[in-house]
């Protein structure tokens, strides 16, 4: 009997619930599911790809037949390489439809035997995205019930060593507003 290799691609920075909850999905529809994370040297992300990685393979461990893996290139010449069938990408709502719509069929263009499976993950998280998840964790808001606890816990860490690392630099440069105006006197260090 045939067996259905599908790739999950994706940026994962950081992996949310919704992408959990359509690897739950996929991995019950497809023999072999690769979870695989984009090395894009262009973005600038949160988590680096190692990161990425383990977050997502503590995620997925209990998935006997889910796999986490990196690539770059395309996606398609990806796919080729580890002998997949199926591109599982997830729609949350109408306005992913464009997007991935484009992508889908210039990844046919590119290779028509690969077929992409869209699945809608639950809709308690469809206006869930890694974007939106930066954003709040870096202006303060709370992000558990968002992504997995163990990725609440990293992200927590990183923004915590943001934060360290922003008073650090408006402890050593303070900017130009807080300098007092005589150009001689130098800039007092706060107090701890
Ligand atoms: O999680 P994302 O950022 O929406 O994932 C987008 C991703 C990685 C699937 C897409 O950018 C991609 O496939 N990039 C690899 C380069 C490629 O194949 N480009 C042509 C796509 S039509």
């Amino acid at each position: 009997m045939k067996r259905i290799k599908a790739i999950y691609p994706g940026s994962f920075d950081p992996p949310t619930n919704g992408h959990l909850d359509l690897i739950e999905r996929g991995s019950k529809i497809f023999d072999e599911l690769v979870v695989a994370i984009l090395r894009n040297p262009e973005k600038d992300p949160l988590f680096s790809v190692a990161d990425r990685r383990r977050m997502l393979e503590a995620m997925t461990a209990d998935y006997a037949n889910v796999s986490v893996d990196t690539f770059d290139g395309l996606t398609v010449d990806y796919a080729l390489r580890v002998d997949a069938q199926a591109l599982l990408r997830g729609i949350r709502a109408i306005s992913d439809y464009e997007y991935e719509l484009q992508m889908a069929l210039m990844n046919r263009k590119l290779q028509p035997a690969l077929e992409t499976v869209f699945m809608m993950p639950a809709e308690k998280y469809s206006y869930l995205s890694s974007r939106l998840v930066r954003e709040v964790a870096q202006l303060g808001g709370a992000i558990a019930g968002l992504v997995p606890d163990l990725v609440a816990q990293k992200v927590r860490e990183k923004m915590d060593v943001a934060h360290k690392f922003e008073k650090h630099v408006e402890i050593d440069e303070p900017s130009p507003e807080k300098i007092p105006s005589e150009s001689t006197s130098r800039p007092r260090k706060k107090k701890a």
